[in-house]
C-alpha cells in the first residue's frame, strides 16, 4: 500500500533491541523445532483483507492471494497473529489523504502488528524461524503474512515473552506517536536526566491509542507530573496509568485549570481548536505538540497543508510559545521502547478484539473516536 506514516526526523541510530541486520550468519531453523512445523506454518495460499478503492466499510475485501516470499536475503516472511487498528487505516479507506499521492489499489491496510517468523533470507542472521517479532512497517498488516526486510525497517524487533501478541500489535505507533510527541517534539527530557516532578504535562485524549501511552511516557520516561483530559468514564483508567491529575472535560473546562505546563499534548484535534485554547497554559517557553493535524472528516487538502507550514511559521518565528505538529513516527525510536514494554513498565490498554476478516467492526469502532485504549485484529 501507500507509505502510511512518514517519518519526522529519523536521526537516532536504534540500540541494540531491533533487529536490523548487519552481518551474515545462518541459521534455519529454531532449535528443537522441525521444519515440518515451519511449512504448516506457511502455506502457498492465504488471505489479506484488501482495499480496492476509496470509501466506507464496504470496500473491504477478504481475499485469497499467493502468501508473500522472501525477496531479499534480508527478508523474512511473519505470519501475523494480530494486527493494530488506528484513526489513520480508516482515514486513509475514506481517501483522507489522497493528497498525498495516487495510490496502487487492492492494498492492504494495517502498520503494526505481532507474529511468527516463518521463513527468512540468507543473510538474516538476529532472527531465527518460529521466532517471535512484533513492530511498525509502512502499511499491510491486514493480513495473514507479511514480508519486512530486517535490513531497513528500524521499528521491528524481537517481542518480549512478556508481552502477548495482542498487546504487541497494538503498541507500536501509538507509543511511538506518544515518544514523538514528548520527548522529540515536546523536548522533555528522559531516565537520567529526568527530574521527577520537575515537568508538567497537560495531555489531552488521555484515554485512547496514543494517550494512553503519552500519560505512562510521560510518568516513567520523562519522569513528569501528569494532567490528563478525558471524560469521567475513563477517568479511573488514567489515573491507573499514572496520571496525577484527571480533568473530566464533559463538566469541567480544563482551560480554567493549572497554567505552568512545559508541554501540552492534543490527541484530539478536530475543529477543536485546542493551541488556542491552551497557549495560556503553557509556560513561556513551552510547547504545544498536536499528534492530530488533520480532521477526521475531511479530506487533507492542499489547501490545509499551506495554511498548517504558514501557521508554522507564523509561530516559529512571532510567536512566544511553540506549536509543533508530528507529521508520522521515528521508527528508530522503537529500540527504545522495547525494555519499558519487557519489564510491564507501559502496557497496551486493550480496548476490543475483532477477527482480522471483521475488521469493518473494528473500523466503525475506532471511527466513533470514543475508543479506550486500543484496538485489535487477530488472524
Ligand atoms: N501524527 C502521527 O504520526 C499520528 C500517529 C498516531 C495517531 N495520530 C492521530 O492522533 C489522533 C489520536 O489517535 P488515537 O489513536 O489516540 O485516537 P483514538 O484512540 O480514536 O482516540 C480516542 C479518544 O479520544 C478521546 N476524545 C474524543 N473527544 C475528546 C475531547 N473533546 N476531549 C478529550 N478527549 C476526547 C476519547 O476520550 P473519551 O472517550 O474519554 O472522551 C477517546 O478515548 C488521531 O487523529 C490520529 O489519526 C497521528
Amino acid at each position: 500500500m501507500a507509505q502510511a506514516a512518514s517519518s519526522t526526523s529519523e536521526t537516532v541510530v536504534g540500540s541494540t533491541t531491533t533487529i536490523v541486520e548487519t552481518t551474515v550468519e545462518v541459521r534455519s531453523v529454531a532449535p528443537g523445532k522441525t521444519k515440518r512445523q515451519i511449512d504448516n506454518l506457511y502455506p502457498p495460499k492465504s488471505h489479506a483483507l484488501q482495499i480496492s478503492k476509496y470509501g466506507d466499510t464496504s470496500v473491504f475485501q477478504w481475499a485469497e492471494v499467493s502468501t508473500v516470499q522472501i525477496q531479499s536475503p534480508y527478508d523474512i516472511i511473519i505470519k501475523v497473529s494480530a494486527a493494530g487498528v488506528n484513526p489513520f487505516d480508516y482515514k486513509f479507506r475514506k481517501g483522507n489523504y489522497a493528497v498525498f499521492g495516487k495510490v496502487k489499489f487492492p492494498l492492504v491496510l494495517g502498520l503494526e502488528f505481532s507474529g511468527i517468523v516463518v521463513a527468512k533470507g540468507e543473510k538474516v542472521n538476529k532472527v531465527h524461524l518460529l521466532d517471535k517479532i512484533w513492530g511498525t512497517i509502512r502499511g499491510g498488516c491486514y493480513s495473514e503474512f507479511i514480508r519486512v526486510n530486517t535490513a531497513t525497517e528500524y521499528g521491528v524487533a524481537l517481542k518480549p515473552t512478556s508481552v502477548s501478541h495482542i498487546e504487541a500489535a497494538g503498541a507500536p505507533i501509538c507509543a511511538l506517536s506518544a515518544y514523538g510527541a514528548l520527548v522529540t517534539l515536546g523536548e522533555l527530557p528522559v531516565g537520567d536526566k529526568a527530574e521527577a516532578g520537575k515537568h508538567k504535562v497537560l495531555i489531552i485524549g488521555a484515554s485512547g491509542g496514543v494517550g494512553t501511552f503519552a500519560v505512562q511516557i510521560a510518568k516513567v520516561l520523562c519522569k513528569a507530573k501528569v494532567t490528563a483530559v478525558c471524560s469521567g468514564a475513563n477517568a479511573e483508567l488514567v489515573r491507573r496509568l499514572g496520571a496525577d491529575k484527571v480533568v473530566d472535560y464533559t463538566i469541567q473546562d480544563f482551560t480554567a485549570d493549572e497554567n505552568d505546563y512545559d508541554v501540552v499534548v492534543d490527541c484530539v484535534g478536530n475543529q477543536n481548536d485546542f493551541y488556542h485554547k491552551t497557549i495560556p497554559l503553557l509556560k513561556k517557553k513551552g510547547t504545544f505538540v498536536s499528534v492530530a493535524f488533520d480532521n477526521d472528516d475531511n479530506k487533507v487538502s492542499l489547501g490545509d497543508l499551506t495554511k498548517l507550514s504558514f501557521q508554522y511559521v507564523g509561530r516559529k518565528f512571532f510567536g512566544a510559545r511553540k506549536y509543533r505538529a508530528l507529521y508520522g513516527v521515528n521508527r528508530k525510536d522503537f529500540s527504545k521502547l522495547v525494555p519499558y514494554f519487557e519489564r510491564h513498565e507501559i502496557k497496551t490498554v486493550v480496548a476490543e478484539k475483532f477477527p482480522l476478516r471483521e475488521a469493518a467492526k473494528a473500523h466503525e469502532k475506532i471511527e466513533t473516536r470514543r475508543t479506550a485504549g486500543k484496538i485489535i485484529l487477530t488472524t
